[in-house]
């Protein structure tokens, strides 16, 4: 199966997918899609990613004891700041904006904790999709190697637009990760980023069906003045 896609297509049309279809993806084709996003750079080639891709059974009883964990209310324990423990504008508009977009998407009213719990535990059910792949990082890499990560990630994301496949990169995850390197046999010396859904995206599924916005460039680029750009 060949890529048909441009890379500005790629770019466009990923977005997070929080509803997939059950239609299975074959091994081949996660581990072509990881060879691919493996050509992502990384500073002095030092390659910082592990993956652990799981699916069926090992999968499921995976999110079992995650569901059951967010169920009970365990909080977990954060290894890393994903975002700062004070939100200041811009960015707090923005995190409201995708929230009540997606809710408003799915029906759920303001204020109907009971709803939201149960949106957020669709995270641990990897939201259907047949592939849950875990990305962690050895813990004594520095902040650089976190940087490469990241393109890495966006590599796997655009890697799976290629073969006509949908993701959902997932934070969620990383405050279980005592259950999953339980399940996953990750070693201690490793720190879990997050984890990602991969598989056939469910189009009809409201949940996909919005759009989340971007400032537009003039907003976040300054160009020098030059006679060849006027
Ligand atoms: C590293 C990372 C972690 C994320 N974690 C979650 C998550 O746990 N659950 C979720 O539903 N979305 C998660 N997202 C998706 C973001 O909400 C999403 O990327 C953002 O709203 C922009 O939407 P788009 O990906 O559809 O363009 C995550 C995205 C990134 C990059």
């Amino acid at each position: 199966m060949e890529a048909m896609i441009t890379v500005e297509e790629a770019l466009r049309t990923r977005r997070s997918v929080r509803a997939f279809r059950d239609t299975p993806v074959p091994r081949g084709l996660v581990a072509r899609i990881l060879t691919t996003a493996a050509r992502a750079p990384s500073g002095s080639n030092i390659q910082p990613w592990r993956v652990y891709a799981t699916t069926g059974a090992a999968k499921r009883a995976l999110s079992r004891d995650l569901m059951d964990a967010h169920a009970a209310g365990d909080p977990g324990e954060e290894e890393y700041a994903y975002y700062p423990t004070e939100w200041r504008e811009p960015y707090l508009a923005r995190r409201r904006k995708v929230g009540w977009d997606l809710y408003g998407a799915l029906g759920i009213q303001r204020g109907d904790k009971d709803a939201m719990t149960r949106q957020l535990a669709r995270n641990y059910l990897f939201f259907d999709a047949p592939v849950g792949l875990m990305f962690t990082i050895d813990r004594r890499l520095e902040v650089g190697s976190w940087l490469d990560y990241g393109m890495f990630l966006q590599s796997v994301m655009l890697a799976a637009r290629g073969f006509g496949l949908d993701t959902c990169s997932q934070q969620a995850f990383a405050k279980y990760h005592r259950i999953i390197r339980r399940h996953l046999a990750i070693p201690d010396d490793e720190v879990l980023i997050c984890g990602m859904a991969l598989g056939h995206a469910e189009p009809a599924a409201v949940e996909n069906r919005f759009d989340t916005e971007r400032m537009p460039v003039s907003e976040f680029v300054r160009f020098t003045q030059d006679p060849d750009w006027s």
